[in-house]
């Protein structure tokens, strides 16, 4: 069901400095920060040939990755993002599998449908399927 790994989240306490480190220490091509107010965060978009990293930043103590920020405060993997064909059937099926969604399908940092799968039900890795 799963296809293309669309983008690896990583939170980080200092989206300037994680900015400068993708781009100076590691050499990739780096985005302008966006502020996404209806995600409560701001992002910057690392574009890699194959996939995409987003480094994540809360815009504010509401953000959902506020609290991931205090339990991780050098920042941290958040969570994988895989491709589906349809977010509908996607659901269907991990609701068919007993695997809890987070919250109902809605739509994500790219305009497109996505759901969030539970960590414990995935290895201890918070999972977005992202519709393409
Ligand atoms: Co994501």
């Amino acid at each position: 069901m799963i296809g293309k790994l669309n983008h690896v989240a990583i939170v980080v306490p200092n989206l300037e400095a994680a900015t400068a480190l993708y781009r100076d220490a590691l050499g990739a091509k780096v985005s302008e920060p966006l502020s996404l107010p209806e995600h409560g965060v701001q992002v910057v978009f690392v574009e890699l040939p194959n996939t995409k990293v987003e480094l994540l930043h809360p815009l504010s103590d509401k953000s959902p990755v506020a609290g991931f920020l205090e339990k991780n405060p050098g920042g941290g993997i958040h969570h994988m993002c895989y491709e589906v064909d349809d977010i509908q059937v996607a659901a269907a099926r991990m609701r068919a599998e007993g695997k809890k969604i987070l919250g109902d399908v809605k739509i994500g940092a790219h305009g497109k449908p996505v759901i969030f799968m539970h960590p414990k039900d995935f290895l201890g890795c918070l999972i977005e399927l992202e519709q393409k």
